[in-house]
């Protein structure tokens, strides 16, 4: 484990294609997936930023990727260490895959992952499920993770965990390989010690993370609340809270934050270079009106998404202000999601009922106010779609940073379409960054937010442009790439410190 970090070597950011260690990530969710479609092997990508930010960089470091094999078809192409090389048609790093049982599934993801540690995390502890065999399963899942990370690294590895599902997985790691560089990004909230105290596993969560040289969080209120927690649970740690560091079973940990965004020059070229016929027939395939403004609403389908608390501000919208409508089309896009927590068939029953009502209460012959979208779109459609829609109603009830945010503002990049108008909650983590000049929204507030809609809807256009280019501004510049260089960054300034330390020693004992 590292020594004290000195403050100097922290603060060089490292791109990625000058960092210099050799990287093993370990994440639940793969970045490719083998599966069987009319009699060949197909292979796919999962939805969501994490894995599709983070291929890139893999596919420059040539690194080695660890993750659950999910698909039907993985195991048929993976060599007799459970390794594939990916991308398929032009492998760049290594692929390693972990096989869990249906009940591993059930217990460890579904279960503890998602039944315990997403509700809490978010704040929704009505929502958690402590059940003893979740607990048991996600011990013995990370240690099935954590053999696969020993087999993999070297004491001069760097290794990077994703994630909530792999909060045990350091300390084991840290057993077998003291010197390893170990970070973590959690890539959620964490909750004030007020809610995380009811945790039962408490202890050992954190026990589990602080084996980790470094622990990164989208925000500086994430990080409070963690060495918060910290503080309350251990009598024998040490918190720093200025610099970040936890002194804890003698060693060093610091914890910091990295506010992750997207790769904003790139979504803002592919929304320029949108296909305007899409744009026709999308139009056309689900009635929207020439003279109808359009806002958009792209999610996981999650209760902590705020979408029923939405689809009730614009029905209220459509009740009390008549004028709006067919004037105004809400575009849902959604992915189902943990459908197998009923928690989560629950919202996605809520979901349907609420557009459903919405529908038949406020449609006439020639339009319906909210439309939706279940199948997938290309980047370039997606792109193309926020860029063409008047306002992004970006809602949830908590959650960590959210990306679509970020991706809406980037999209906004092109001089053919208006500037769009971004409707963010407070309860995000991009509320911080983009907070002043997005329009702030309380989530569980209906009638609030319709008027807020309203607000957004009539802006004028210079109100609009100002707002617009400060927030294309501060996306530009808080940028996937500078996200990474910053968290490689510190790891590397950690990295160098052990290896400056291990050769210290090694003096030390030959002159002896
Ligand atoms: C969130 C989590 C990710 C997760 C993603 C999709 O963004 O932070 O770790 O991969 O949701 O959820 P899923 O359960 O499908 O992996």
């Amino acid at each position: 484990m590292s020594p004290e970090p000195t403050e100097s070597a922290l603060l060089a950011d490292t791109p990625v294609d000058a960092f210099e260690s050799s990287l093993v990530l370990v994440s639940n969710r793969q970045p490719y997936r083998h599966r069987h479609e009319d009699g060949e092997i197909a292979v796919d990508r999962p939805v969501g930023g994490l894995t599709a930010g983070l291929d890139p960089v893999m596919q420059q470091i040539d690194g080695t990727w660890i993750a659950w094999g999910d698909g039907d078809a993985d195991a048929e192409v993976t060599d007799e260490n459970d390794c594939v090389r990916v991308p398929p048609d032009d492998p760049g790093y290594t692929l390693r895959r972990v096989w869990l049982s249906d009940d591993a599934v059930d217990e460890y993801y579904y279960g503890y992952s998602n039944q315990v540690l997403w509700p809490l995390c978010h704040d929704l502890v009505g929502k958690t499920n402590f059940e003893d065999r979740f607990w048991s399963r996600y011990r013995e899942v990370n240690e099935q993770f954590a053999d696969a990370v020993v087999q993999q690294a070297d004491g001069e590895s760097v290794v990077w965990f994703q994630d909530y599902h792999l909060a045990l997985a350091p300390s084991h790691v840290r057993e077998a390989l003291p010197e390893t560089t170990l970070f973590q990004f959690w890539h959620i909230p964490w909750p004030t010690w007020d809610t995380f105290r009811v945790c039962p596993q408490r202890r050992e969560l954190l026990d589990g993370l602080l084996a980790n040289d470094l622990i990164g969080f989208h925000t500086e209120r994430y990080v409070e609340n963690f060495l918060d927690c910290v503080d309350a649970c251990f009598e024998s740690a040490t918190v720093d809270a200025d610099s970040g560091e936890v002194r804890y079973d003698g060693e060093t940990t610091l914890v910091r934050a990295f506010p992750l965004g997207v790769d904003a020059e790139r979504i803002g070229r592919l929304a320029e270079e949108r296909d305007e016929a899409f744009w026709e027939s999308f139009r056309d395939k689900y009635d929207i009106p020439e003279e109808s403004r359009v806002a958009v609403g792209v999610d996981r389908l999650d209760y902590t998404k705020g979408i029923p608390e939405r689809l009730d501000a614009l029905e209220h919208l459509f009740e009390t202000r008549p004028e709006w409508r067919e004037r105004l089309t809400y575009v849902q896009k959604s992915t189902e999601s943990r459908s197998d927590i009923p928690e989560y068939q629950r919202l996605q029953a809520e979901v349907d009922e609420r557009i459903d009502r919405i529908n038949d209460r406020f449609a006439t012959e020639t339009w319906q106010p909210v439309v939706r979208i279940d199948e997938r779109l290309t980047n370039p459609e997606l792109y193309g779609l926020y860029a063409h829609s008047d306002l992004a109603l970006v809602t949830p009830v908590r959650d960590g940073m959210n990306l679509v945010a970020k991706e809406y503002v980037a999209a906004q990049a092109d001089n053919d379409t208006d500037d769009g108008v971004l409707v963010l909650s407070r309860m995000t983590g991009a509320h911080g960054e983009l907070g002043d000049t997005a329009v702030t929204i309380e989530p569980y507030d209906a009638h609030e937010l319709a008027d807020q809609i309203e607000e957004a809807l009539t802006m004028p256009d210079h109100e609009r442009e100002r707002r617009m280019d400060a927030l294309k501004e501060s996306v530009l510049e808080n940028d996937l790439d500078t996200w990474l260089a910053s968290l490689l960054g510190t790891v590397q300034g950690l990295r160098r410190a052990t290896d400056q330390q291990n050769e210290d020693r090694d003096r030390q004992e030959t002159k002896s």
